[in-house]
């Protein structure tokens, strides 16, 4: 993970300080590439502003997303079509209070260590970000592993990065993310970062914390040479 990190590090600044604040603006809140996880939580009273309800497909009439996210998926889901793969939303903005209600229902019927590796504590999930979609191949099917083996799932996984998402929770990422493996929640992070975080192959915790590294390696070099 160090040497992968490290290598990160190079990259980013390879591409130069200008680049690298302007991708920095995305890490703070509000922007496509804040960092919501185990370790870094969100306030309780956190609320996009720009919370739409995608033209797409979904399973309830509830599906919202910030406006940015939902234009993108409503692209998404019509190149989908257009391959005949038909793509359903199921979950997308999560307030802190329906994270809780889902945590204390999913606790009490799958148990602890099911929601320690698949539903995040309230504050923890980027559900409430605005910027995550559950994904199922119908209104009824669910989300379950058994979608990343599905055509919609490959479809999902294969394309998701040209419309500005990633795939969040790879099976192998797991010590990393914090969470299991789900084929069916993806993340957006805008179209630049999504190519390359594909090209790289790191889970968002990596690219992030050397995009964090590259900027104060630039300011300490600017600190000084004044
Ligand atoms: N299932 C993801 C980890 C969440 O609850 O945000
Ligand atoms: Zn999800």
């Amino acid at each position: 993970m160090l040497k992968r990190i490290l290598s990160l590090i190079l990259i980013f600044l390879s591409l130069g300080q200008e680049s690298v604040r302007q991708m920095e603006d995305q890490l703070s809140l509000g922007g496509n590439l804040f960092l919501v996880n185990k370790e870094y939580m969100i306030g309780a009273d956190y609320v996009p502003d720009d919370l739409v309800m995608p033209d797409v497909k979904k399973s309830s009439s509830a599906v919202l997303m910030r406006k940015e996210a939902a234009q993108a998926l409503e692209e998404m889901f019509a190149a989908a079509k257009e391959e005949k793969i038909t793509l359903v939303a199921v979950s997308g903005y999560r307030s802190y209070q329906t994270q809780r209600a889902i945590y204390n229902r999913r606790r009490k019927a799958a148990g602890k260590a099911h929601v320690e590796r698949f539903v995040a504590v309230p504050g923890a999930s980027e559900h409430q970000l605005g910027l995550a979609m559950d994904v199922s191949r119908s209104k009824t099917a669910g989300l379950k592993a058994s979608f990343g083996k599905t055509k919609e799932g490959i479809w999902l996984a294969e394309n998701c990065y040209r419309f500005g998402f990633i795939l969040r929770y790879r099976q192998e990422w797991e010590d990393v993310t914090g969470y299991g493996y789900e084929p069916w929640h993806i993340r957006y992070v805008g179209k630049e970062h999504a190519l390359r975080i594909r090209e790289l192959d790191v889970p968002l915790e990596e690219y992030v914390e050397a995009l964090r590294l590259a900027g104060q390696e630039y300011r300490q070099n600017e600190e000084g040479n004044p």
